[in-house]
């Protein structure tokens, strides 16, 4: 406690990197740093100031951080002088609704909620005010209680059941104080324990202020004025230059400077950087769903992934991997998709390489005895690079000394800095909730890991490895032709209005259905379950009846036979069953086939998962569901 109070409360990790070096507080740190460490970065925020109406600026940034949550969205502007708010539940649209786009405005915040502390409703919204403050907030505030029975005693009145109310109180009562909201801020950051990233308008002030601890953000620079974000994506429609913010900076915009202090409130300079990437990730270039478009996608995004790490020769793979020749044992830990690429990953690399491995969910593993020592490698998942649990796992997994690799997309993001070694995947920005890309990539990877180290195992020899350049060179092609090669709608037409979908396989097909089945119920909210192919027997099989869909996935030959007699039980209990395979059966035990053309077992999952995302797609399209958008989820998962 003592530890934890000294350092402001926020016991970030480069509190504990920079003290761990002293030797005696090291074993505290390592003790409070599982149980205390949050990281809440849900929410997006945004703040405008320039010469361009500000509404239409707050909007489509907010667009952009949609995928950050969207249970509310609210803005706030001055508009001759003082602050208006307005506010909306649901989606950014219903706020948009409410707006008059073109208002007199040029300075505003804005922010859109995945909500935490209070129900997704109008009075929860941000931003919130209290006395001259108005503020958006991205963070949990974890001594709110706290602040605000201290601040009901000195008068102030509190309306909604949000810890960011509070925060905009504690503000205007140090406002009150200093006249400086610079100040204020700072002297904020010594009260508040938890995390945040604050933007800010004050009654009667036209400057933008902002400040942040262990929640994310940036201050952009733009032609006709200066943002204040949580994301890159949120200005990129603006801007592409932008700076990246310590915690505790403290922020003030006005309409023709920038200025940034540091924790001890010097005024300091920071380096600017330029977004390179494309752009077109932020629209739909003509797909009808994000989702649909990332999924288009793939046969490009296998190609970035593969090629950066891999032209053809054992060398460039040595170049990239060869550190994990040093390990006896891997530990692969992640959440969601990236858990399920894991299992195809535990496959491969079990099959190629001979080195056992684990795969366990990053909210598990971070909390439970773990029996990892020097020989293994932990290798955390992440498209996002920010899932609170994946993070958490591998702060353990350092904190004990353990060596940690990251697979990730976001490039900057936290797991891929703190990791040891990192493997980007190319994918680019995926927008949609439901990964397809990502996963497709991670898997990509997971296939040349399985490739260099089955190489240098001798599991793979050399013809075998100039056959797989081959079939790596062809797959873009394949996954294109897959993509076209479309006969999931009629399918899905017969399987939209069931209440349960099972999925099975054996082996790594079993490791495709867990994807396939998470896909399926994240989009449509159709009950899915995904099972071993062998297991069913044991329980499970007790709830097929007539017509309950059943779809088999069946590409490892030398698990077929299994795996047909196991679809033939569910069958003989009336399932309607869609086998997906690689072969041409001998006999029809399913009503319905999807064909994927027979490739390495090292590629195979990764033409596999095609059709079952678009059968996914086509179902939640069928059902009139919100396919980019599902309910009660959001892209970044930064709360426990
Ligand atoms: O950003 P991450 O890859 O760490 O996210 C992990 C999961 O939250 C994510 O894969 C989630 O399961 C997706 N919504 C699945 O489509």
């Amino acid at each position: 406690d003592v530890v934890y109070r000294k350092f402001g409360g926020c016991n970030t990790v480069s509190i504990i990197d920079r003290y761990i070096t002293k030797s005696k507080i090291n074993i505290v740190i390592k003790n409070i740093s599982h149980t205390l460490r949050k990281d809440f970065f849900m929410c997006g925020i945004i703040g405008y100031i320039g010469t361009k109406k500000c509404v239409p600026k707050l909007i489509g940034a907010l667009e952009a951080l949609e995928y950050r949550g969207y249970d509310s969205a609210g803005v706030a502007y001055i508009k001759n002088g003082n602050v208006e708010i307005k506010k909306e539940k649901g989606k950014i649209k219903n706020l948009k609704d409410t707006l008059d786009m073109d208002v007199d405005a040029y300075i505003g915040i804005g922010h859109t909620r995945w909500a935490t502390h209070g129900e997704a409703n109008n009075i929860n919204a941000h931003p919130h005010k209290n006395g001259k403050v108005t503020l958006v907030h991205n963070g949990i505030i974890e001594n709110y209680i706290e602040i605000k029975e201290d601040l009901k005693k000195k008068g102030y009145k509190f309306t909604s059941e949000t810890d960011t109310e509070v925060a905009a109180a504690l503000l205007d009562e140090l406002y009150s104080k200093n006249s400086d909201m610079v100040k204020s801020l700072h002297e904020a950051s010594k009260i508040i324990r938890g995390s945040y990233a604050f933007v800010i308008l004050v009654d009667g002030d036209d400057n933008i202020y902002a400040s942040r601890c262990a929640s994310p953000m940036i201050v952009a620079i733009g032609n006709d004025g200066y943002y204040v974000a949580s994301d890159v994506p949120a200005i990129l429609a603006y801007t592409n230059k932008y700076m990246l913010l310590n915690d505790y900076d403290i922020v003030k915009l006005s309409k023709d400077k920038i200025e940034i202090y540091d924790k001890d409130l010097n005024e300091i300079e920071k380096e600017i950087k330029f977004f390179e990437g494309s752009m077109d990730a932020a629209t739909k270039g003509g797909f009808e769903h994000f989702m649909l478009k990332e999924i288009n996608e793939q046969d490009k995004v296998f190609k970035d992934t593969v090629n950066y790490y891999f032209d053809g020769t054992i060398k460039s793979l040595e170049k990239s991997f060869s550190y994990l020749k040093n390990f006896k044992k891997i530990d692969i830990v992640a959440c969601g998709s990236a858990y399920h690429t894991g299992v195809v990953g535990k496959y491969l690399i079990e099959n190629y390489a001979n080195i056992p491995v684990n795969v366990e969910v990053a909210s598990e593993y971070r909390y439970k005895k773990c029996f990892y020592d020097k020989d293994t490698l932990v290798v955390l998942v992440s498209q996002s690079g920010e899932t609170a649990d994946t993070l958490a796992a591998l702060r353990k997994a350092k904190v004990d000394g353990i060596t940690t690799m990251a697979i990730v997309n976001v490039v900057g993001s936290s797991i891929a800095r703190e990791a040891d070694y990192v493997t980007y995947i190319k994918a680019g920005f995926e927008i949609a909730v439901a990964t397809t890309k990502a996963y497709l990539a991670q898997l990509a990877i997971f296939s040349l890991i399985a490739l260099y180290l089955g190489y240098e195992n001798k599991n793979i020899n050399e013809n075998e490895f100039n056959e797989l350049v081959k079939e790596y060179n062809n797959l873009p092609a394949l996954i294109k032709e897959t993509i076209n090669n479309d006969n999931y709608s009629t399918i899905a037409d017969k399987i939209y209005d069931k209440k349960q979908i099972f999925f099975i396989g054996r082996g790594i097909d079993y490791a495709l259905s867990l994807e396939a089945s998470l896909k399926l119920k994240e989009i449509s909210y159709i009950n899915s379950v995904a099972y071993q192919a062998g297991e069913l027997k044991h329980g499970t099989i007790s709830l097929i009846e007539k017509d309950t869909p059943v779809i088999a996935i069946s590409t490892d030959d030398s698990l077929r036979e299994k795996t047909i007699s196991n679809i033939k039980e569910v069958k003989a209990r009336g399932a309607y069953v869609v086998y997906v395979t690689n072969e041409t059966p001998q006999e029809k035990f399913y009503d319905d086939i999807i064909t994927i053309k027979k490739i390495h077992p090292i590629l195979e999952s990764i033409l596999t998962i095609i059709p079952l995302q678009l059968l996914s797609y086509k179902v939640a399209k069928d059902n009139g569901c919100d396919i980019d958008k599902p309910r009660n989820l959001a892209k970044s998962v930064t709360v426990e």
